[in-house]
């Protein structure tokens, strides 16, 4: 399973963002990660839709959005219209989950569900058949730059073997804490997705670090091939 890296915006310089965001295009990045924080369900606030709309004009990334919002289901046609291909919501800010992964599709977007370090696996096993991506947050969501939590991993081993077990697509992203020393636990537990901040703007060789953290390539054993 080829990795995807996913460079977030939360540690760009955002007086030069455009300039940033082409920094981690050329270097081979495959997404843009872009954290959307409402001071509410986390205590910062960063951008909205119409730093993403103005994004949208300067790169063809596909833009991941992350969105660190109450009510999830009030923002999403604003972000899809802004030109967002992914939007991720958590499970804790909504009631419908379901209905906003159905919605969110109807927009013509990918749809991924986030959990928090302290919420169960058991708050999305019942998404997972319909989300494209699940997010396992390895640090508590608003900032950059803390320390990655390893009994994370797992967590994602068990999603891991739980989205095996139920034969579904659903692409396993991380995000908080990784380097290209978690990259490899994160990897070796199952995860296919990587967003990473500090380790990558914070890098004087930006591209080495998105390698750095890519890695080799990890072979899973499937239990029920042969
Ligand atoms: C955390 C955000 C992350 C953050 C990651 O609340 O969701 O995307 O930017 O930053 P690092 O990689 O520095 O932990
Ligand atoms: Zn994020």
């Amino acid at each position: 399973m080829a990795t995807i890296i996913a460079p977030s915006i939360l540690s760009a310089d955002f007086a030069n963002l455009a300039a940033d965001v082409k920094k981690v295009s050329d270097a081979g990045a495959e997404y843009l990660h872009l954290d959307i924080m409402d001071g509410s369900f986390v205590p910062e606030i960063t951008i909205g839709a119409p730093v993403v709309k103005s994004l949208r004009k300067i790169s063809d990334i596909v833009f991941d959005v992350h969105l660190m919002v109450e009510h999830p289901e009030t923002q999403i046609k604003s972000f899809a219209d802004a030109g967002a291909n992914i939007i991720t919501f958590h499970a804790e800010a909504t009631k419908h989950a379901n209905r906003l992964i159905q919605q969110i599709h109807e927009l013509g977007c990918k749809a991924g569900v986030a959990i928090n370090p302290g919420t169960s696996l058991s708050a999305i096993e019942e998404l997972v058949e319909f989300a494209d991506m699940a997010l396992i947050m390895t640090v508590n969501p608003g900032y950059a730059g803390q320390k990655f939590i390893d009994s994370m991993c797992g967590k994602i081993h068990m999603l891991y073997h739980m989205i095996q077990e139920m034969e579904v697509e659903c692409d396993i992203q991380v995000d908080g804490g990784i380097n290209p020393e978690t990259s490899v636990d994160v990897r070796e537990a199952g995860a296919n997705i990587l967003v990473a901040g500090s380790a990558i703007f914070g890098s004087a060789d930006i591209a080495q670090a998105i390698k750095d953290i890519r890695g080799t390539e990890i072979q899973h054993h499937h239990h029920h091939e042969d």
